[in-house]
């Protein structure tokens, strides 16, 4: 059985729960790998509308292995929280069901004030980042002083650990953001309280997934964020501090690249962003808040408004090549119903040169104007369509002339936000 990774090809927010639960059904195991409780996906199952932060989204699905992989950052307490919820709405009921890697990182209550306090001080110039600790855990796994999960279960490799990092951290807190410091023992009951509860979760997940993959068993890799957000291959610094591409799935999660077999790269039939930096197709007119309202774009995890924009074919360009997306899945097409016409980005004008590639600079991002072709809207709603032919001409145009200046197979459409309201075009899974 084949094996797929799903990332976004944008900045985040494509709808990759959606589509990560609806191919759940065909894998054996699903798998995040990067990120941590930054991420929200979303996913409508009847009259219940979830949110998952750092459970892959496979979990709604009963009979399916899920991972937490040593690429995430994990924040215990969020995870708990996460997973009352979800047994609250009758999900989850299978403790074997979920399995975190010994070799994660963890979030801990330094890295969230950090995190916060650091884009207070930067004022203007901050990132827009959630808040939720992500940079500091991952500077500090970068620089070797990271708490993994593996330590808290070792009283005294947690305490000598702790202690040694907490000196640091709170002479950062105090004397340079003049924030309130922790004391030792206050972290150690806070670890204490929670880490019973997820004893039985962990364990050597690269040992398990390597052993499923050779007795056959097919994985769904979910990627978090998107690939503009990648810390390599983003808009720098504007960007997660994690990789978000497709190889992090194999370094995430302790498999070797050649279980890889397909990348699905899901965007937005438009664009979205939240937080600070360049976005070329943004719309700040009455379009881009009718995208808002209609998409009801506002953030899953900090519910702040999304900045909204045209589709950018440069950024989707370069999502597929540092990605090598083999299919894509356009989602929330539903959306853009109802406009005369839409636009879509085919490449920067940056002082009256074109480029059609995503400068390093971001500077240059900023000071581009986007080059539209301007397409033929539609007055439908596409939520009841079940078939590719079927769909309006104009709607098959607009597809068309993303998979003619992709060159990618756009193979999964999402026409509304329930689990059927979608088209497959073909199934990675089965097809
Ligand atoms: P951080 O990941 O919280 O450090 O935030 C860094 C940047 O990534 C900010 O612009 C965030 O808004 C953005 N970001 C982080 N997670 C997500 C996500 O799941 N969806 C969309 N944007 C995100």
């Amino acid at each position: 059985m084949p094996n797929a990774v799903v990332i976004g090809a944008q900045w985040g927010d494509e709808g990759k729960g959606k589509i990560v639960d609806i191919l759940a059904e065909h894998a054996d195991i699903v798998v995040r790998f990067q990120g941590g409780p930054n991420a929200g996906h979303t996913v409508v199952v009847g009259n219940d509308r979830i949110i998952l932060h750092q459970i892959p989204s496979g979990i709604l699905h009963a009979q399916k292995r899920c991972v937490i992989g040593n690429g995430v950052v994990l924040d215990i307490e969020t995870l708990l929280a996460e997973i009352k919820e979800l047994k609250l709405h009758g999900y989850f009921q299978n403790e074997s069901a979920l399995l975190i890697s010994d070799a994660a990182n963890l979030i801990m209550p330094y890295h969230k004030q950090i995190d916060v306090a650091r884009e207070i001080k930067s004022g203007k110039n901050k990132i827009g980042t959630t808040g939720k600790g992500i940079g500091p855990a991952y500077e500090d796994k970068a620089a070797r002083r990271g708490i993994r999960v593996i330590d808290i279960f070792n009283d005294a490799v947690f305490e000598h650990k702790l202690k040694t990092v907490l000196e640091e951290k709170n002479w950062y807190l105090r004397e340079y953001l003049n924030e309130n410091i922790f004391s030792l023992d206050e972290i150690i009951q806070r670890v204490l309280q929670v880490r019973a509860s997820i004893q039985h979760y962990v364990t050597n997940t690269s040992v398990f997934l390597s052993e499923e993959l050779k007795r056959g068993k097919s994985v769904l890799f979910e990627g978090a964020q998107g690939s503009m957000l990648d810390v390599d291959h983003g808009t720098y610094p504007f960007v997660t501090s994690s990789n978000t591409v497709a190889a992090q799935a194999a370094i995430g999660s302790g498999i070797g690249p050649q279980y890889l077999d397909c990348i699905i790269g899901i965007a937005k039939a438009y664009t979205t962003r939240v937080g600070e930096g360049p976005f070329p197709s943004e719309l700040t007119d009455e379009v881009g808040s009718y995208l808002r309202e209609k998409g009801g774009e506002y953030g899953a995890t900090t519910g702040r408004p999304r900045r909204c924009g045209w589709f950018d074919l440069v950024a989707v360009n370069h999502s597929i090549r540092v990605n090598g997306i083999t299919q894509l899945a356009l989602t929330k097409l539903d959306v853009l119903s109802g406009l005369k016409t839409i636009k879509i980005c085919t490449g920067y004008n940056c002082n009256n040169a074109v480029i059609t590639h995503v400068s390093a600079d971001v500077r240059v991002l900023d000071n581009c104007q986007p080059i539209y072709q301007e397409l033929e809207g539609w007055s439908d709603n596409l939520n009841a369509f079940k078939t590719f032919a079927s769909l309006p001409i104009a709607v098959r145009n607009y597809i068309d002339f993303i998979e003619r200046q992709t060159g990618v197979p756009v193979t999964i459409l999402s026409v509304g936000n329930r689990r059927d309201q979608v088209i497959i075009r073909k199934n990675p899974f089965k097809d």
